[in-house]
């Protein structure tokens, strides 16, 4: 039997218990019922720091950042969107990523937004994932009006945003077996 496909979790804050945190957790967890293996990085734990800061070329975290994405068969990039695009730790952290960690890898993308919906930040995490040699699925979430998406025990209250959650999950897992090396 081959082995479990692996899919990595890169959040767009620091806080893996924000809104965008949250929606990340539920697709690794769906994915993860769908036979994956789910890994997820702790920007929290273990901050990258801005490409060219001082130091920043040695830095261990990068490293054990690149390795888990080298590990990796595909990609859950989940961003809050900021001012029209994705957060700056999402950027930062597709910044330290090449195409010898990605090439060929899959990759979905969800974002949140404080008001209406909008692909922007999707769109932008769709451009940066092809440049570094991604296969983005087209299957994608925007969740709008965050402060109102979830109930008190952390599920999202749209039925039609649950559904398209569960869609993404489920295309994530079954197109990344099929590109699989
Ligand atoms: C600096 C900043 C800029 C923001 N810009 C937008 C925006 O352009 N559009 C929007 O709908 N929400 C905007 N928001 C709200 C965030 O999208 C929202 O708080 C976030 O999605 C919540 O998820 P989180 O808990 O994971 O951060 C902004 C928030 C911050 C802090």
């Amino acid at each position: 039997m081959s082995q479990p496909i692996r899919v990595m979790g890169i959040c767009g804050t620091y806080d893996l218990q924000s809104a965008n945190g949250r929606i990340l957790e539920i697709i690794l967890d769906q994915c993860g019922e769908l036979g994956a293996e789910v890994t997820i990085w702790d920007h929290g734990a273990n901050p990258l720091p801005l490409v060219g800061a001082q130091g920043s070329w040695e830095d261990e975290n990068v490293r054990q950042f690149q390795s888990m994405a080298t590990d990796s068969d595909a990609y859950v990039l989940s961003s809050p969107e900021y001012h029209g695009t994705m957060s700056g730790v999402m950027k930062n952290s597709l910044d330290w990523l090449y195409s010898k960690h990605t090439s060929g890898k899959v990759f979905g993308l969800v974002s949140t937004l404080g008001g209406q919906s909008s692909n922007n930040t999707l769109n932008h995490m769709r451009i940066a994932a092809r440049w570094i040699h991604g296969w983005v699925i087209p299957e994608q979430v925007a969740v709008a009006n965050i402060k109102k998406a979830f109930n008190e025990n952390g599920e999202i209250n749209d039925e039609a945003v649950r559904d398209r959650i569960s869609a993404l999950s489920r295309s994530i897992v079954e197109n990344t077996k099929k590109l699989r090396r």
